[in-house]
């Protein structure tokens, strides 16, 4: 492919070993695919039904660019229900998918050899995007030591920051590893954006699928108005909502008009009536979560149960996500290991050399299905190992 005929930094975007494996699989024949992020149910019926009625009642035009004002002012009382947050409507912005909102995000704060510093391992997606505005990323490692779970180190975070950094990016609860960042980490990083002027860039997608809690920490709970501070949501895992397309992103007000401007110049805002399915979705939607949650616990138990039982394989029982991250004895290769999966069993997941620098030999495995698939992955895998 002639590639030069585009910018620069697309010829330099890294491959996405990800979307490769994806690839690689697609085609073969009795594949179980548990790469991708998302889970097994399609969209609850009330959720659709409500989207239905909008497109009956003619609710098919061009919408405000920010989102509709019944489901931004939504948003802000599921903050005040859930997080016990104050969040005026004005900060709330919705967005064609959560990775929309990145997008956004990002273009909005960062110039062409700016830094941000990423806790890794990380959704890939944001590592790309920080490429394509042109800033560069320094990437600090969480640490993992066998049987316990993945903490961070403050002060090598403050420690990779410099006059050039612009943005803090932040995944919690983490994908992939599912580590959840607590509510002081997050108030000693606030007080830390302050002091420097830095942005923090929080991707919150998963602060529903908490195992033991009704939510995680948002940095939204530790933040003052005015800080600079941007969180990135979804309606897709917990709502299951992954082919609508729709998230938002929270802000300071005085972002508001920003953020319209580059929505209005990238795609005009969110399509109407999946935003009135979305306003359903928030309010009778807790029961749904809680299913869900039920289900990927079952799967999680029995992912615990196997790996405990093969000495082979090293790993942490996330408290979060509907991913389980580990690595295996003798496979230091991820992208090798995945391919081998793929011929050999016909079991395809995401390669670690996907999130990060210092996660080259794991896997990540996506438990979000029915219980018989995810033992006959289980059993795949091990033939595999043996
Ligand atoms: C951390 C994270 N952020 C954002 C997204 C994308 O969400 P959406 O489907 O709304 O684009 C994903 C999807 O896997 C994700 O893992």
């Amino acid at each position: 492919m002639p590639l030069h005929h585009f910018r620069q930094i697309i010829q330099d975007l890294p491959a996405n070993p990800g979307a490769e494996i994806l690839r690689y699989g697609w085609r073969k024949p009795d594949i179980i695919s548990l790469g991708q992020g998302e889970g097994c149910a399609s969209t609850p019926n009330f959720i659709i039904k409500a989207a239905n009625q909008a497109m009956l009642e003619g609710k098919t035009h061009y919408g405000p660019v920010l989102g509709q004002p019944a489901l931004r002012q939504e948003i802000t009382e599921y903050y005040q229900r859930i997080f016990d947050v104050d969040l005026p409507q004005n900060r709330v912005f919705i967005t064609g998918s959560g990775t929309t909102a990145m997008h956004l995000a990002l273009t909005s704060i960062l110039d062409k050899d700016d830094e941000v510093v990423a806790i890794t391992p990380i959704w890939k997606n944001l590592l790309g995007a920080v490429k394509i505005t042109q800033a560069r990323t320094i990437q600090v490692p969480l640490h993992y030591e066998d049987g316990k779970e993945w903490s961070l180190d403050m002060d090598q975070l403050f420690d990779a920051c410099t006059s050039k950094t612009k943005a803090i990016l932040i995944v919690t609860p983490s994908n992939p590893t599912g580590w959840v960042m607590s509510k002081e980490e997050m108030r000693t990083l606030m007080n830390f954006s302050r002091e420097k002027g830095i942005w923090i860039v929080s991707d919150e997608v998963y602060s529903r699928t908490l195992y033991n809690e009704l939510h995680a920490p948002s940095f939204l709970e530790v933040a003052e108005p005015e800080d600079l501070l941007l969180t990135i949501n979804s309606f897709s895992k917990s709502w299951a909502m992954t082919g609508w397309r729709l998230g938002w992103l929270t802000g300071p007000a005085f972002a508001e008009n920003v953020i319209r401007d580059i929505a209005l110049y990238d795609n005009m805002g969110p399509p109407t009536f999946t935003q009135l399915g979305a306003i359903s979705a928030l309010r009778e939607g807790e029961t749904f979560i809680q299913e869900q949650l039920n289900d990927w616990s079952r799967n999680l138990d029995v992912i615990t149960e196997r790996f405990d039982a093969n000495s082979k394989i090293h790993t942490y029982r996330p408290p979060a996500t509907f991913y389980s991250f580990f690595k295996v004895d003798g496979e230091d290769d991820s992208l090798k290991f995945a391919k081998k999966l793929i011929d050999e069993t016909g079991l395809s997941l995401a390669p670690g050399c996907a999130f990060g620098n210092d996660v080259k030999s794991w896997m990540r495995l996506c438990f979000a299905v029915s219980e018989n698939k995810l033992n006959e992955a289980l059993d795949r895998l091990e033939e595999v190992i043996e």
